[in-house]
């Protein structure tokens, strides 16, 4: 082990040595039985695609302390694909090099200039990949690539990382969850191949299962499968390379799709409308709060806000006739949406307004997915048609983009509104809140109201519950979700 000769003192003196051991102790990595594989391949550029919180932080942390430790004067650098990867990258490498070996004090991690000097000469240096052009030329003898699928190409590893590594002979260790079939997938398989240019490359592959240091790993898994959208399970926990588009919808549970509406029975309803921009229809769905079953649903193409004010006031007239305690009416207020809310609410009624962006969007859809596919929510057999085409495409840089592929996608806007009033108003299983909302906004939801930042602290579960970690980029924060 390089650490061990690293400080020469060490093996002459018997009382530094004595001291040595103890801060080792204190800072060494112990890799996990995975993690060993990684570590003991002598292959010059090595590939782990891994499921979240497998130990991919850890164990690249450890391997470029390593390099930087068995040859003197060697320069290191990690890249993450932004500077909060970055950091987390940093603190990780702080934490496993016992100080006496720093040439002097690693900075914080605010600094603007993350940089570890060894007392041996070597260096390790941090680069976000989000700002490549910063990453200066020099020799570089060994490279992290973190979370290298939530890059968008790999411009950066093949224009301005791998010719540092020439002159040196200089190793890369890309490790990441898979996030589609993107550039860090090509390099996995080249990691797979058997072609003589290739021969270089070594490739793993681990779920978070085959982590061992997380207590009830399985437990835990088997939590996350029944509360996230398949999709995202076997992506971000069993690490598989997913295909950039399919249908995102899994109506395969019994009870997903229902025949026909039932009566509100007494209880409140919450109702989703996605009102009519351009040439679309307007969808109004409602379902009751007990088991959310459907008890309205409506379709109509008139684009005169006030036919579908008049609409949504029928609605709610009728649900309040059949039985409805209460009616809780979700609209979407973005664009010419809000003027029409506007409306409706000088007339006295009592809207949630939802602001229907891109990241709303995103949680919102997955939350729907995992309920239909738990049989917690409920569509009418004559949506099937435009759920089954409502599909997930990933981008190159990761990120998910949800639309029909056929054109209508206004009875699933329409049903993901209802479903987030069952969330935010009812009680669905965990609260979902607007983007943006301050924390306040959860304080009385009994749940925990600590931001997801993908600590060590937070248990697999914690990630897991929220559904921005399932998606959008590692590190992104997660607040607007729950
Ligand atoms: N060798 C190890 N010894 C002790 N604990 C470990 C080891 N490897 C991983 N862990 C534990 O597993 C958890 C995840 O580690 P790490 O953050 O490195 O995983 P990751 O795969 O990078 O996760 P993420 O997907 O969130 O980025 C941490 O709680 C860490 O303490
Ligand atoms: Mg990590």
């Amino acid at each position: 082990m390089s650490l061990l000769v690293a400080e020469r003192s060490w093996l002459t003196d018997p009382e530094a040595a004595a001291g040595a051991v103890n801060e080792l102790k204190n800072h060494i990595l112990v890799p996990h039985a995975n993690q060993i594989p990684v570590i003991e391949s002598e292959a010059r550029f090595k590939a782990v695609a891994a499921g979240r919180r497998f130990g991919k932080t850890k164990i690249s942390a450890s391997i470029l302390i390593d390099k930087m430790l068995e040859r003197p004067n060697s320069i290191g650098w990690w890249v993450a694909p932004e500077y909060k990867n970055v950091k987390r990258g940093y603190m990780e490498i702080v934490a496993q090099i016992p100080p006496s070996l720093l040439a002097k004090p690693a900075p914080p991690s605010t600094s603007q200039n993350l940089i570890l000097h060894f007392k041996n000469g070597s260096v390790i240096e941090f680069y976000s990949a989000a700002n490549a052009d910063a990453m200066a030329g020099a020799a570089v003898d060994y490279v992290v690539f973190d979370e290298a699928g939530l890059v968008g190409s790999g411009d950066a590893w093949n224009q301005l990382i791998r010719p540092t590594l020439m002159d040196r002979k200089g190793g890369a260790l890309f490790i990441s969850t898979p996030r589609g079939k993107n550039w860090f997938w090509e390099i996995c398989m080249r990691g797979l191949s058997k072609h003589v240019g290739d021969r270089d490359w070594a490739y793993w592959h681990y779920t978070s299962l085959d982590n061992p240091t997380i207590p009830d790993i399985e437990k835990e898994v088997e939590e996350s499968r029944r509360i996230m959208p398949e999709m995202f399970f076997r992506q971000e926990i069993m690490a598989e390379f997913i295909s950039a588009a399919a249908s995102i919808f899994n109506l395969e549970h019994p009870d997903a799709v229902l025949n026909g509406i039932a009566e509100p029975n007494g209880q409140t309803v919450f109702m989703g409308v996605d009102l009519a921009q351009k040439e679309d229809f307007t969808v109004i769905t409602a379902s009751r709060a007990g088991d959310r079953v459907p008890v309205y649903h409506d379709r109509f193409n008139s684009l005169r806000w006030a036919d579908q004010r008049e609409r949504i006031r029928m609605a709610i007239r009728e649900l309040e006739d059949r039985g409805a305690e209460d009616v809780r009416v979700g609209v979407d207020a973005t664009g010419v949406g809000s003027a029409v809310v506007e409306e409706m609410e000088n007339e006295g009624m009592n809207i949630e307004k939802i602001k229907f962006t891109n990241q709303w969007k995103e949680s919102a859809v997955g939350v729907l997915a995992r309920d239909l596919q738990n049989g917690d929510a409920h569509i009418l057999r004559d949506q099937i048609d435009e759920f089954e085409h409502y599909e997930y495409k990933i981008t190159p840089s990761g990120n998910y983009k949800f639309e029909s592929s056929v054109g209508h996608d206004d009875e699933v806007s329409a049903k993901l509104i209802e479903n987030f009033m069952h969330h935010q108003l009812g009680n669905a299983e965990f609260k979902v809140i607007p983007t943006g909302e301050p924390e306040a906004a959860v304080k009385d939801t009994g749940l925990p109201t600590k931001l997801t930042t993908g600590d060590d602290a937070d248990p697999l579960r914690d990630r897991l519950n929220n559904p921005a970690a399932w998606g959008g980029a590692s590190g992104r924060s997660g607040r607007g979700f729950r």
